[in-house]
């Protein structure tokens, strides 16, 4: 239900979204986006109805300001803004898809848990889908990987209450399954995505038994 010219700016939104993102190796990459813009759709035909473009422009935009990728995020935040004028979008939707960007990620949810709109809530969970299941396990060792962390130290117990900070400096990929990864099916919004996620999850703790009796077997 986009008209021809919301989807002709989502397209140049898209395009956008890839120049910058196209380069990144920490687990941001434009493959990320993709997968949870299609899967902010799938997920928005399931729930009640919403401004489909805010959906779709905000699942492009959620990694474009984030404080992990750019250096000066005032700055990324006024280019974004300015960018999105000059497609004529409305002041009402730049608001909204602002609201949702600026609020949406776990570590900033860690200390103040932040209400978003309905289309927020499902752009959320499109993006914590893919830090789950087959896909999530494979993010999270390209990033451990990136950063030079280990991926596992029996030694170091997991954190389970975290401020922003102690999540940051997290340099076990294990115990950012425990952390994070088996957290998330519960903090789903909405129906179609909590389905999702309990499947996720299982095989995140398939692969959490099978990764630990291979690490024991010589015990
Ligand atoms: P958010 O924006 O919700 O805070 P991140 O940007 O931290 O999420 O996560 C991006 C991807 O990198 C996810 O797949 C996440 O699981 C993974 N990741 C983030 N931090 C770590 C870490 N310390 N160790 C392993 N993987 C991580
Ligand atoms: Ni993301």
């Amino acid at each position: 239900n986009l008209t021809p010219e919301d989807k002709a700016v989502i397209k140049t939104i898209d395009q956008f979204v890839y120049s910058k993102l196209s380069d990144d190796k920490t687990g941001h990459d434009y493959a990320h986006i993709q997968r949870v813009v299609k899967m902010a759709q799938r997920l928005a035909e399931q729930t009640a109805p919403t401004d489909l473009f805010v959906v779709l422009a905000s699942a492009e935009l959620h990694d474009v300001i984030d404080e992990k990728i750019v250096t000066n995020q005032v700055a990324a935040e006024a280019e974004v803004k300015q960018f999105l004028e000059q497609q004529d979008v409305s002041q009402s939707r730049i608001q909204a898809i602002f609201e949702i960007i600026t609020h949406m990620s776990f570590s900033k949810n860690l200390e103040h848990h932040y209400q978003l709109s309905l289309a927020g809530q499902i752009v959320q969970d499109a993006d914590r889908l893919d830090a789950i299941g087959a896909i999530g396990i494979g993010r999270a060792f390209y990033y451990g990987g990136a950063h030079g962390h280990v991926m596992y130290d029996p030694q170091v117990a997991p954190r389970q209450k975290m401020t922003h900070e102690e999540y940051r400096q997290e340099e076990i990929v294990i115990n950012h399954f425990y952390e994070k990864l088996l957290k998330l099916a519960d903090l789903m919004n909405t129906n179609a995505a909590k389905q999702l996620a309990k499947q996720r999850t299982n095989v995140l703790t398939d692969f959490l038994d099978e990764f630990k009796a291979e690490w024991n077997q010589n015990k």
